[in-house]
């Protein structure tokens, strides 16, 4: 089976399997505090999509949120996976939450494929081949009125209520922009971005499982994306994300509201 088709068997198949999850109240623990949570489920779906890829590609290396990385400088490709990115929706909503599956090859992407696991919506793109939303062809918004942008943003409190230093002229964009959304799932607002449903969507911190599937999927949907400065976004390491659905769009609000 080639990787592509792995992924997406293993990421419908943890989709289903995260469908019928019920939480006990002993399933939910907290890492660094109680705003970022994980569970049972976080852990048992890393370990499915883990050992399905090794099984088909043990040269291949995978970098997840839940258990350490052993290379990324491995000769196969390296996966990025978010077993569940929202987990608190997850927790609270048993919604909005996605399976985040990436692979690159070396700075090149290969695909990625984003799971909306309770609308069961499929999220996919291979490099030069277009995104999709299952069948249906992804095009970003052409939007470039700053006045007319809907702005996604997976967290309301860092980005807009507690900026850091140097970033308060994101109030300003908010202010600015037609309104503000929150999902809570970096990917699932990339991807909103890439199918036209949002404008823009800013981050203040993302790591690579959180973007490096979604990413794939906004720029082969005619998207743009950088760090919060205007630098190319990281592969391998956490850092601010700015998405827009044209690189004009992009451009603009780097030019109207240049970040640090
Ligand atoms: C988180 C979500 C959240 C974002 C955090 C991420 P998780 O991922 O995407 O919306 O604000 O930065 O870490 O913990 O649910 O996988
Ligand atoms: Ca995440
Ligand atoms: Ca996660």
């Amino acid at each position: 089976m080639e990787r592509f088709e792995l992924a997406e068997a293993l990421v419908r198949k943890a989709g289903a399997a995260l469908r019928q999850a019920r939480l006990e109240a002993d399933a939910v623990s907290c890492k660094t505090g109680h705003q970022d949570l994980v569970t049972v489920w976080d852990r048992r779906t890393e370990q499915f999509l883990r050992q399905g890829i090794l099984s088909e590609f043990p040269s291949d290396a995978i970098v997840g949120e839940e258990y350490p990385t052993v290379s990324t400088a491995a000769p196969g490709a390296v996966w990025y996976i978010d077993p569940i990115d929202g987990t608190t929706n997850f927790i609270n909503q048993h919604s909005n939450y996605a399976v985040s599956v990436g692979c690159w090859q070396g700075d090149e992407p290969l695909f990625g494929l984003v799971l909306d696991v309770e609308a069961d919506r499929l999220y996919h793109a291979c490099a030069g081949q277009g995104a999709w939303c299952g069948k249906t062809p992804l095009a970003a918004s052409r939007r470039k009125n700053i006045s007319e942008l809907l702005l996604f943003t997976p967290d309301v409190l860092r980005t807009f209520l507690q900026p850091s230093p140097g970033r308060q002229d994101l109030l300003r964009l908010a202010q600015d922009v037609r309104a503000v959304r929150s999902i809570g799932s970096v990917a699932l607002e990339l991807c909103a971005v890439a199918c036209g449903e949002a404008d823009l969507c800013v981050a203040t911190r993302s790591c690579p499982w959180d973007h490096n599937a979604a990413r794939i999927i906004l720029q082969e949907a005619g998207g743009a994306i950088a760090s919060l400065n205007g630098a190319p976004l990281p592969l391998n390491e956490p850092g601010t994300v700015l998405a827009a659905g044209s690189s004009e769009a992009l451009d603009l609000v780097l030019k109207q509201y240049g970040m640090q």
